[in-house]
């Protein structure tokens, strides 16, 4: 049984007042909270390593360039890739998926075809624009039903030997829908597909092996999953990362450079040109070092639970409409209370210091596909509890009975 008043104990933001109420956090799916030895990391490292990395032959140079190479490890085994030089650190997905998007400028052509779906971000969506924008290849849209589940015949129906990528999340951050992620992968290889895996909201819920999978990229985001903001990581199988020219030129990412021609650096350095986030490197492999140490089997566990106590709370409100009941779902509801808006309930929740996100979530799609301006999302993480949910459930009531 996890200890979870203990877990809570871990994060100093969880235990302050906003307007004069406890704060209950419940935008996970935007952001988590820091765990103490996380803040530690990164004080640690700016006041004991502090150096750049792969460059300096003095001591500090090698302490931040181990520090930071045993955290590109630690993400390895985390994701159990086969080689660690197949883990590209980047500031977050965006910067992962707007990378191989990039990449992929250089294998497609017209009349070539990428495959989306319906639920995802943005940043699953607009880089693929832009790359099919650059090309003349079209992009194709799995549609979703009425819960939120992607439907899976309009996707085995799109496939053909035009696809030459997918690119779909494992759950999606405006519904909570886990996909059937192991049956895309295998269709998108029957017809020689790569596919992208989007695992910002997988990432700290559920354990990943990118071997059994067998996805060509699969991407994950820090400040998802406990660690700092601006640092994720990709996972691309080698002979891809070989394959795709480097997103950006600069330091680092060059064998030699003339005016008559440049080469590149062998795999991973390849990809990160530029002094990269450096503490925020370190400070995940203390993130990931501290899920594993409660348990993604754990956490996803105790997430279940929880989502089955919220999500029955929560209907007890007349005029509660959940948006997304996917048959596979994790720790999101997202919600309409009757027509009331949503970011006027988001409002009246904050002022009672209940922090939830509102609109559209950067999925604007979805919002279409349902006719709504947005929803209430409440995202759960580990730290959450039962008091939390009772929290919010008594101020989304005593939202609707101000704006009714
Ligand atoms: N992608 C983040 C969210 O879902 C920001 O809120």
């Amino acid at each position: 049984m996890l200890n979870i008043a203990k877990i809570r104990a871990q994060f100093p933001a969880l235990h302050q007042e906003v307007h004069g109420h406890p704060l209950v956090y419940l935008d996970n799916g935007a952001t988590t909270q820091k765990p103490q030895a996380v803040i530690d990391a990164i004080q640690q490292y700016y006041a004991e390593q502090n150096s750049n990395i792969h460059r300096g032959v003095h001591y500090l140079s090698q302490l931040a360039t181990d520090a930071y190479e045993a955290s590109r490890t630690c993400i390895q085994k985390h994701l159990n890739a086969q080689h660690s030089h197949e883990i590209i650190f980047t500031r977050g997905i965006t910067e992962a998926i707007n990378l191989v998007a990039h990449g992929f400028r250089s294998v497609l052509k017209i009349g070539d075809e990428i495959i989306v779906s319906t639920i995802e971000h943005h940043s699953n969506i607009v880089p693929w624009q832009m790359a099919c924008d650059a090309t003349g290849a079209k992009l194709q849209i799995i549609p979703m039903d009425e819960n939120g589940a992607l439907k899976m015949d309009a996707f085995h129906a799109l496939l053909s030997e035009k696809t030459k990528l997918v690119a779909v999340n494992h759950i999606s951050n405006a519904l909570g829908t886990i996909n059937p992620i192991k049956e895309m992968i295998d269709a998108a290889h029957q017809v020689g597909a790569a596919i992208l895996i989007d695992g910002a909201q997988a990432a700290p819920h559920l354990s990943i092996d990118v071997q059994e999978l067998d996805a060509d990229f699969y991407c994950i985001s820090g400040h998802k999953m406990y660690a700092p903001t601006g640092i994720g990581a990709l996972y691309g199988k080698e002979k891809w990362l070989n394959k795709i020219p480097p997103y950006q030129g600069g330091g680092e990412m060059i064998a030699t450079v003339s005016f008559e021609e440049t080469t590149y650096a062998d795999l991973p350095h390849k990809f990160e040109a530029g002094t990269p986030n450096i503490a925020g490197g370190v400070a995940f492999k203390t993130a990931i070092d501290w899920l594993n140490e409660i348990g993604l089997e754990n956490i996803a566990q105790y997430e279940s639970k929880l989502l089955q106590y919220a999500s029955e709370r929560l209907s007890e409100i007349d005029g509660f409409r959940l948006i997304g009941n996917a048959p596979q779902k994790a720790g999101v509801i997202s919600f309409m209370i009757n027509d009331l808006h949503p970011y006027d309930i988001g409002m009246i929740l904050d002022k009672l210091g209940i922090a939830v996100r509102t609109g559209h979530h950067c999925a604007q799609p979805v919002m279409d596909a349902f006719c709504i301006p947005g929803t209430v999302r409440a995202s759960l993480a580990i730290y959450n509890t039962k008091d939390d949910v009772d929290r919010l459930v008594e101020g989304v009531k005593k939202a609707k009975s101000m704006l009714s």
